[in-house]
């Protein structure tokens, strides 16, 4: 058998996942966010209930049909968020999963952003449930490659899902198979989500 890949940590959330949903329990929400990454099959679904008074995240639950880095990352990421703003909580990053973690090896990297995105899925649900849509934020995409319609945020998706040279970032996005004018735009900016994801931290 290989060594185990993984920290203690995501051994214990994995085995011991805090904070999942439970089949009989009837648990008051409000705000509930799903997302799916087709690509890997995985499946999330976040339930989040608010201290409206304080504006911040009294308890949560979670569901998945993921791998054993979705739920582990998922279960760190519902520990972290009790007791953070929503502000704060939107504004979490795979990254501050990852450290929660201890560490996640570089090809599960993706598997973690499943928690995060359905996470801001139920912030933006609460928002629009409790009539405070200017809070929303909407995540503006710009299109760099212009042939074949693939913006910023698809290259950081392609980025967090493994991609590390301009030709792994064409085979998962298409990127840059026509004229190939975006290529330059393109390798920066694949370099700067490989930097902002994976650069390690500094002291
Ligand atoms: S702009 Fe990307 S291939 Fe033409």
């Amino acid at each position: 058998m290989t060594n185990w890949l993984y920290t203690d940590t995501v051994k214990d959330h994995f085995l011991n996942p805090k904070n999942i949903l439970k089949d009989e329990e009837n648990f008051q929400y409000d705000g509930k966010g799903i997302t799916g990454n087709v690509k890997c099959g995985d499946q999330m679904m976040m339930l989040i209930q608010i201290d409206k008074e304080k504006n911040i995240i009294k308890d949560c639950r979670w569901r998945t049909y993921g791998c054993a880095s979705a739920i582990a990352s998922t279960s760190v990421l519902s520990e972290m968020i009790k007791g953070m703003t929503l502000d704060e909580a939107y504004h979490l990053t795979p990254k501050d999963v990852v450290k929660g973690l201890g560490s996640l090896p570089a090809h599960k990297i993706h598997c973690s952003v499943l928690g995060d995105k359905a996470l801001r899925a139920a912030i933006t649900d609460y928002y629009r449930r409790n009539d405070q849509k200017e809070k929303i934020e909407t995540e503006d995409a710009r299109i760099i490659c212009q042939c074949m319609i693939v913006t910023d945020q698809e290259i950081e998706n392609a980025v967090l899902e493994g991609a590390r040279t301009f030709i792994e970032l064409q085979e998962m996005t298409k990127l840059g198979t026509v004229c190939g004018q975006c290529k330059d735009e393109a390798t920066q900016l694949l370099g700067e989500y490989i930097q902002k994801h994976f650069a390690p931290e500094k002291d």
